[in-house]
């Protein structure tokens, strides 16, 4: 099992070029099933998450051409099965992204659901309470769920979301841009992932309005065709490495990052006093000097809200701040195991709830920690470079599920960090 090592580095400084975004690229992957022309994605990240969409497209039976660094060409002619390995949808969440595509365009999906999760713990419930309202019949068996349009195929409707869900709203997009009629989403996610997704497929002759408010109005077309699109950068990337320069007190230039999609992340740094400044190309973040740096509160909401993705990062640059913060979590139930791992580090932090009392002010020092999930091994990394002695960092595989080169990245700003393989 590989490991990320961290040992103290002082102050971050210099530039770092924000790659595409993983939430975008998944989906925007996803749907290029919905055509049997032949579409382009360009500015795709090298991680773990794109190579297992890569082999679940082909599982499909699409053809994958990403010969050449950073694009991936997608041909869809013949769908060959509407069944999902089992073993790829164990690996990715994300694989759930098939299910819209392939309802679209096949009229029949089969979606495992792996590890006897039931629906109720792992939820797709609204998923497919779009795919319901579509006028698809949901059978849900045990590890699996069969989800077919009929005769007919998929007819437009009105849908409510109970929670912006941004999974559900990206399903319900997919499958209605071929449904007869108009679909609307009510309360629908306003992610600029979604966004991306609708402007993907408007470019492949889709006819979605409103993408980005709650309300996306989708008149369904006969077909769609090819298209060449580049992903959107990744903010949940940009606000770590803004979060770096921040807690190791220093000085970065966060290339390529959309200042409009960092909102509550540039507001909560400048609240607890760093500097933020947006630049022609990115957002310069200083923390340098003998500034004193104080707590503030932060609340995870869907976007426009402060974004659930930065809560473990933000976290961790919390504990080294003057004063007390509360960081209180609304988006996902179970999103505090990171806590377990920064307290190893001396940060004293208690949760009750979906609240985390974070006291600040800690000298945190280097311990064996896990990257409980993704996000979670980043707040590690972040951790790891103000904390004294050497960060251990373990299931380092997280991590490298949705950050591009991120110990490179980390070393040109000065990290003393390294990844060692391990039998
Ligand atoms: C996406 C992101 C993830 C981010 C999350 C919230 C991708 C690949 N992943 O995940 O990084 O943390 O948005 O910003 O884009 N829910 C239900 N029923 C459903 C669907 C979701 O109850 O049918 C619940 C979930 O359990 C969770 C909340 O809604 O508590 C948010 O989930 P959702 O917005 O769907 O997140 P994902 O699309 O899975």
């Amino acid at each position: 099992m590989s490991k990320i090592f961290v040992n103290n580095s002082g102050p971050l400084m210099g530039e770092v070029e924000i790659s595409g975004a993983k939430n975008a690229v998944l989906p925007l992957m996803a749907a290029t099933l919905l055509t049997a022309d032949e579409c382009v994605i360009e500015s795709v990240p090298d991680l773990a998450d794109v190579s297992v969409m890569k082999k679940m497209l082909a599982s499909y039976g699409a053809q994958v051409d990403d010969s050449e660094p950073g694009v991936v060409k997608v041909k869809a002619e013949n769908i060959t099965t509407v069944e999902g390995d089992p073993e790829l949808v164990q690996e990715m969440r994300a694989s759930t992204m098939a299910m819209g595509p392939l309802l679209a365009r096949c009229g029949r999906v089969v979606q495992p659901m792996p590890g006897g999760c039931t629906i109720g713990k792992r939820p797709i419930d609204l998923h497919l309470k779009g795919f319901r309202s579509l006028g698809a019949k949901v059978i849900e068996e045990e590890d699996r769920v069969i989800i077919e349009a009929g005769p007919e195929g998929l007819k437009g409707d009105a849908i409510y979301l109970d929670f912006p869900s941004v999974g559900a709203t990206e399903n319900i997009l997919m499958a209605a841009v071929l449904a007869k009629g108009t679909t609307i989403i009510e309360n629908a996610a306003k992610e600029p992932e979604i966004v991306d997704l609708a402007n993907l497929l408007n470019k492949m002759g889709a006819k979605i309005k409103s993408a980005g408010t709650d309300m996306i109005r989708i008149e369904g077309v006969e077909r769609l065709s090819g298209a060449i699109h580049g992903v959107i950068p990744d903010r949940i990337e940009a606000g770590t490495f803004m979060l770096a320069a921040a807690i190791t007190r220093g000085k970065v230039h966060v290339k390529n990052a959309i200042p409009g999609h960092v909102r509550p992340i540039i507001s909560k740094l400048k609240e607890s006093g760093v500097t933020v400044e947006l630049t022609d190309d990115g957002i310069f973040v200083d923390a340098s000097g003998d500034r004193e740096l104080v707590a503030t509160d932060i609340k995870t909401l869907p976007y426009p809200g402060f974004p659930t993705d930065i809560q473990s990062p933000f976290m961790a640059f919390l504990t080294t701040v003057k004063g007390k913060s509360v960081c209180r979590e609304t988006v996902f139930e179970n999103r505090f195991m990171h806590v377990v791992e920064l307290n190893r580090m001396g940060a004293d932090i208690t949760t009750e709830n979906r609240e985390a009392i974070i006291p600040g002010g800690k000298k945190l020092h280097g311990a064996k920690v896990r990257a409980t999930d993704l996000r979670a091994g980043a707040a590690m990394i972040l951790a790891g470079l103000v904390a004294t002695g050497t960060t251990e960092i373990s299931e380092i595989y997280h991590i490298e599920r949705g950050y591009e080169n991120v110990v490179k990245k980390f070393k040109a700003l000065g990290a003393d960090i390294v990844k060692v393989d391990e039998d």
